[in-house]
């Protein structure tokens, strides 16, 4: 298994994975792939990385600027990420989700947040913070992990190509 950058022969394959991957999820709506799109059309697709098994595309895992409401820059959210069925549990979203962090940390991004299932991402350095909050999202499912020592605290919106669709 390796993990690198999308190219763009990649988009096809990454659109199927994400479909695959939350099909049948049920704290999905099933537009995760639509997501990914539209970050990539909007240029707001920080980090796109896929994870190959001989020459397939079995994972994959956006990162993307997300708003503060006291000013600070340079905050990422991850997301969404993806691993085929028949390729999950062996280590590969791990792997993903490791090196984009990497890669944030390389770019010196200031921090990384997530919203999801709080076991599996504290795996990660994710930590659930009272300092930080987003919009319709229980405190628990929201985790947070800064990159740098500035403080940050406030409201954080994701980029709108997460809502697109939505009622708000
Ligand atoms: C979530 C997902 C990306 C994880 O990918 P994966 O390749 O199966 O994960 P890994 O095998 O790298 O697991 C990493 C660790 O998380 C654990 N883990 C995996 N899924 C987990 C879950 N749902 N809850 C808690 N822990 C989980 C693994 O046991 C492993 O722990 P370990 O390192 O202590 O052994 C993948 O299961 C997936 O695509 N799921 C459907 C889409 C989804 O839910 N995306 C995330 C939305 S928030």
């Amino acid at each position: 298994m390796i993990t690198r950058l999308e190219n763009p022969a990649d988009v096809a394959a990454i659109h199927d994975v994400t479909i695959s991957a939350f099909k049948g999820h049920p704290h999905s709506d099933q537009t995760e792939h639509l997501i990914v799109d539209r970050l990539r059309q909007a240029g707001t697709l920080s980090i796109s990385l896929i994870a190959e098994v001989d020459g397939d595309v079995v994972g994959h895992i956006a990162f993307s600027p997300v708003a503060l409401s006291d000013g600070s820059k340079d905050w990422f959210g991850l997301g969404p990420v993806s691993v085929l069925p028949a390729f999950q549990g062996q280590g590969i979203g791990g792997a993903l989700i490791r090196r984009g962090l990497d890669m944030l940390r390389h770019q010196a991004a200031a921090g990384c947040v997530v919203m999801g299932d709080p076991d599996f991402y504290q795996k990660f350095g994710f930590r659930n913070d009272p300092q930080f909050a987003l919009k319709d999202c229980a405190p628990q499912y929201f985790l947070v992990q800064p990159l740098s020592s500035n403080p940050a605290s406030g409201i954080v919106t994701f980029h709108p190509a997460f809502y697109a669709g939505v009622d708000q």
